[in-house]
């Protein structure tokens, strides 16, 4: 297995909010990184996404022009996924469908070489079960950074029922040489954050919709109230409904009534307001 040291390439896979901060980190920190997807305009999205984080670096002057450009050079793009054959790790963060990312799991396990890792930004699905689509269920683990990435200083590590713990150490550093800090989740579902982050979300969303209280005092009440950054209903904005429908309808599906999700979450995804992301959610940005 390789060792911190032996990293210089990482590979992501998915160039969406996650994936493309997940990028970015890695740029920004030394590292060189090919960023994949499945499409050109994904791709270039995902570029986008990194120049506006950076300029809000720079901006503030605790990065220079030419050190935000230097981060973007790191980066290749890529649509192929063979291109990630000589990255010393890889961490997937594409959509939270398992059929999804245990095909790209077994894509990953013919692409790179045997001993090394693959780490998934699953926010909800199983470890061990995206773990099973590979002949290296040791050296798989889950890497769940937060949004948005650059940001949030947090990383849960998940840890599968067959991972090494040598691959949890790798994880853990891999994590601090981004400059984050990390706690460790055994896998159940949700894991430590959407676990308890979910229900919450949930609930305030069932409390717009039963008319509790209007959108805005119940995001007041809860910023307020609890000193937390965001309300449930701008969080789940922030967030992306659909992210949270799929979240919810896991953690629904293996623990139960008491994550059953919001009716008016549902409703908003069918309706295509995703949130920040597609400039309405809850609220209009
Ligand atoms: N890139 C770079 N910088 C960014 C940024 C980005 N994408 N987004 C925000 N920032 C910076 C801003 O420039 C600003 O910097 P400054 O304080 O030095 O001026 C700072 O972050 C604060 O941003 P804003 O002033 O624009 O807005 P806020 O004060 O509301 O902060 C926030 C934004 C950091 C997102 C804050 O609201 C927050 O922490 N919200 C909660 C986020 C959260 O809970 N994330 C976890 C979600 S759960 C998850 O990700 C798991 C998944 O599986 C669902």
């Amino acid at each position: 297995m390789r060792t911190l040291d032996d990293i210089d390439t990482i590979g992501v896979v998915g160039a969406g909010t996650m994936g493309s901060g997940i990028a970015q980190v890695a740029a920004a920190n030394g590292f060189d990184v090919v960023m994949r997807d499945i499409e050109r305009s994904f791709v270039e999205n995902g570029f986008d996404a990194i120049e506006s984080s950076l300029d809000r670096f720079v901006a503030k002057e605790e990065l220079s022009e030419d050190e935000a450009e230097a981060v973007v050079s790191r980066i290749a793009g890529t649509t192929n996924l063979a291109d990630l054959a000589d990255c010393d790790l890889v961490v997937e963060a594409a959509v939270e469908d398992m059929a999804i990312k245990q095909d790209i799991f077994a894509d990953l396990d013919d692409v790179l070489p045997e001993d090394v890792v693959l780490a998934t930004n699953t926010s909800t699905l199983s470890i061990t079960t995206i773990a099973s689509a590979t002949d290296r269920e040791e050296l798989v683990v889950g890497l769940h950074f937060m949004n948005p990435v650059p940001v949030m200083k947090g990383v849960e590590l998940v840890v599968g029922e067959k991972t090494d713990s040598d691959v949890v150490d790798l994880a853990h550093d891999l994590a601090e040489e981004l400059g984050k800090e990390t706690w460790e989740s055994d896998d159940k579902p949700g894991f430590v954050t959407n676990r308890i982050l979910m229900p919450w979300i949930n609930e305030g969303i069932r409390a717009y919709d039963e008319g509790v209280a209007d959108k805005e005092d119940i995001d007041k009440g809860m910023t307020l109230g609890t000193n937390v950054p965001m309300g449930p209903l701008t969080l789940a904005d922030h967030i992306g409904l659909d992210i949270c429908l799929d979240a919810s309808e896991t953690l629904f599906e293996e623990l139960g009534d008491r994550y059953k999700p919001a009716y008016l979450l549902k409703r908003k995804v069918d309706a295509g307001d995703l949130g920040k992301k597609t400039g309405k959610g809850f609220y209009e940005y």
